[in-house]
């Protein structure tokens, strides 16, 4: 186990009926809020109407900001940003899925910043002061409601890339599983593919005596296998919806990896997919994920026959290590083609000719992946892998 710092100061507000803490959480921080949402889900499922009657409750002014977009992009920013400067905003309220608190958290940062929020993203400026934000999360997913990480995409160069500070952690996330009831099945399926992929990343380090760390990645991935199908074949079940949303948090706030770097190279691979062809995270994930652990199972073979047995319930007995970790993927595979993800980029019309475009979007700050490093071949065949 490597040193480390735990630091995750944001208040997680959990359960049902919860909406209503936004009257004791947002005067704390301001009274001109910028409320940010998505392209109408709220609206339809009556969230909107409900948020707006909290804050109206409150003695504060609101601005709105709709229509961020899935894969969030830099020209929304910039409006929220303007918003922000033209009117003094002191607050905002994130109220979606991460798309929607990526973009505030971009939004809160690019506020307090003289120059274009694009050069936080790309990296050419860090965020050092952000204006505080609360989160109203509406999709189990991504994790960034309790994480400093966002990801924006630059539809005019086809660029997405995560970018981070701990500026923007959310000061309070509100999570109340009947706010993702009405989350549609393809939406629930990327999802639950997300946070299964963030524990994977986690789970494929060079970092030595991680035993503790071990069993709770590897106790995520089964309670989150057990629960996906129940839920699908259930939508509306709370208690299904709760245990899913806990476990999209859990993944990927950093309780998980105290210790070690996980890899991360699939979501930089996914990443350069949506740019170019703007699918769902999830979806290009369950794509891709299965072929970066075969191009990789010889780096570490004993790590992936561990997660075989142990997540997946393979018999090692007359196996190679190699035998049974193969075994392991592919029922990580069937996993996610049975609850309904995507298996190949032909799913989403993405042709061989697409590839190197994508690769040399995946290389543009050279080779990458701590458990693994990929350079432009590697990345080509897992995209081969892919298609
Ligand atoms: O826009 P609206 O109308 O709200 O509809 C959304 C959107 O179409 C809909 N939706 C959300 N909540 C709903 C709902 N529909 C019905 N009922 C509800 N309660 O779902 C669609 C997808 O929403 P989105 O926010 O895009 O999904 P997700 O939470 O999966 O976020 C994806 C984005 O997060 C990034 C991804 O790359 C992608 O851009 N990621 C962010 C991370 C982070 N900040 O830590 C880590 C992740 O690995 C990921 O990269
Ligand atoms: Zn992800």
């Amino acid at each position: 186990m490597q040193n480390f710092t735990f630091w995750n100061p944001t208040k997680l507000i959990f359960g049902k009926g919860q909406l209503e803490q936004l009257q004791n959480e947002i005067p704390q921080y301001g009274n001109k809020v910028l409320l940010v949402y998505g392209g109408g889900s709220i609206k339809r499922n009556g969230l909107y109407e409900n948020v707006i009657g909290q804050l109206k409750q409150m003695d504060i002014e609101i601005f709105e900001l709709a229509g961020v977009e899935p894969n969030p992009r830099i020209s929304t920013v910039r409006k929220g940003v303007e918003i922000c400067k033209e009117n003094g905003v002191d607050f905002l309220l994130a109220v979606g899925g991460g798309s929607v608190i990526d973009c505030t958290k971009a939004i809160a940062a690019g506020a307090k910043y003289d120059g274009d929020a694009w050069d936080l993203v790309v990296k050419k400026s860090f965020a050092t002061e952000a204006l505080p934000f609360g989160t109203v999360l509406t999709l189990a997913a991504t994790g960034s409601e309790m994480n400093s990480g966002s990801v924006i995409t630059n539809w005019e160069t086809n660029e997405k890339y995560g970018w981070g500070s701990p500026t923007v952690f959310p000061k309070f996330s509100i999570l109340d599983p009947v706010h993702t009831i009405s989350v549609p099945r393809d939406q629930t399926v990327y999802g639950i593919v997300d946070m299964m992929s963030h524990v994977l990343e986690h789970y494929f380090h060079l970092a030595k005596q991680t035993d503790f760390q071990d069993r709770m990645c590897e106790s995520l991935l089964v309670t989150i296998m057990e629960t996906a199908p129940k839920l699908l074949s259930d939508l509306e079940n709370y208690e299904h919806r709760a245990t899913i949303l806990y476990a999209g948090t859990m993944a990927l706030n950093g309780i998980l990896n105290m210790g070690y770097r996980g890899d991360w190279a699939t979501h930089n691979i996914e990443h350069a997919v949506s740019a170019v062809y703007d699918i769902p995270h999830g979806g290009g994930l369950a794509i891709l994920f299965p072929n970066w652990m075969k191009h990789n199972l010889h780096v570490k073979p004993e790590r992936f026959k561990q997660l075989a047995v142990r997540v997946f319930g393979v018999d090692p007995t007359g196996k190679t290590d190699e035998e049974t970790a193969l075994e392991g993927i592919e029922k990580l595979r069937e996993f996610w083609i049975g609850i309904g993800a995507p298996k190949r980029l032909a799913d989403y019309d993405i042709e061989e000719s697409g590839l190197v475009q994508m690769a040399d979007k995946a290389m543009v700050n050279g080779e990458f992946g701590n458990f693994a490093k990929l350079n432009h071949q590697d990345v080509m065949n897992i995209y081969k892998l892919s298609l």
